[in-house]
């Protein structure tokens, strides 16, 4: 049975590959040699992180900027007569872009975060999925979904976020039945605490997001590319549903050890 890395010939989309979870899966899938295409909003971002993927062995990596949450610019990517030759030879897909806003209960929290939050986890990759499945059924390909443990367990003030990965989930269990038959494997990871960039973007307060990991040992974005990646180099005949990763000391949603 084949295994999906390893190979030189094989593309790889990532979505929100500019920082955290994104990035690190970027490098690790360059020591393995695989082509990649690295989106996101912070173009500047994704030009220094694919030299770094080019050094680690990547055969090529082009960059875009892409709002997943514009539809628009989500089309116009898919048919860029460039981009086409990559499609082509696209295996992988990894639909990590996603954040959450705000920590508000629903009395007061904004519905702007909510919207923000349903267009990017939601919405957004969504249209990406759409456009990529034709690519990734011709390729007998792989498709990696950012979920979390939100997706499965709600919290206060986190209502929405957890919304929007319950559905990454379903989304995930249903595209899984809808390609059967066809050779492409869909999985959901569904990370605990992860020190990336996520409580900054959440809180917009740098101090404050720090704070979320004081005296506690979260997970690195490395620990979950680890994840992604092992999901993807399983024979061809094996399909990860869901991974479902706490750090040690976070034994469910709100039970934090912190020594
Ligand atoms: N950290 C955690 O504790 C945790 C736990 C469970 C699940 N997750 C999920 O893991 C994924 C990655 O998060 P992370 O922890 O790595 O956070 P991060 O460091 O903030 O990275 C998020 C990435 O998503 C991109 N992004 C956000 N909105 C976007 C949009 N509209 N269009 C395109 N890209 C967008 C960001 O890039 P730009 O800003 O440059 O666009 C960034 O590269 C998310 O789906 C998150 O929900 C995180």
């Amino acid at each position: 049975m084949e295994a999906h890395t390893g190979e030189s010939s094989k593309f790889a989309l990532i979505t929100g590959a500019s920082s955290g979870i994104g990035e690190a899966t970027a490098l690790r899938l360059a020591t393995e040699k695989f082509g990649l295409l690295l989106t996101a909003r912070r173009q500047d971002r994704l030009e220094s992180l694919a030299k770094r993927c080019l050094e680690l062995g990547a055969k090529s990596v082009p960059v875009r900027k892409l709002d997943v949450s514009d539809r628009s610019q989500v089309d116009d990517f898919f048919s860029d007569p460039k981009l086409l030759p990559l499609f082509s030879k696209m295996h992988v897909l990894v639909n990590n872009a996603g954040l959450a806003k705000g920590v508000d209960k629903m009395s007061s929290a904004s519905m702007d975060d909510w919207q923000v939050m349903l267009d990017t986890n939601v919405v957004g990759l969504l249209a990406v999925t759409r456009q990529a499945l034709p690519h990734i059924i011709k390729n007998r390909g792989h498709i990696v979904n950012l979920g979390s443990v939100a997706g499965r367990w709600s919290y206060p003030g986190g209502a929405v976020y957890s919304a929007t990965k319950a559905a990454v989930r379903a989304v995930t269990e249903g595209l899984r039945m809808d390609v059967q038959g066809t050779g492409v494997r869909v999985t959901n990871i569904a990370p605990g605490m992860v020190e990336t960039e996520f409580s900054d973007v959440r809180l917009g307060d740098e101090a404050a997001a720090k704070k979320i990991y004081e005296g506690m040992t979260p997970l690195s974005a490395a620990d979950i590319a680890d994840c992604i990646c092992w999901s993807l180099s399983r024979p061809a005949h094996v399909n990860i549903q869901e991974m479902i990763v706490f750090p040690t000391d976070q034994a469910g949603i709100g039970y934090v050890h912190r020594g």
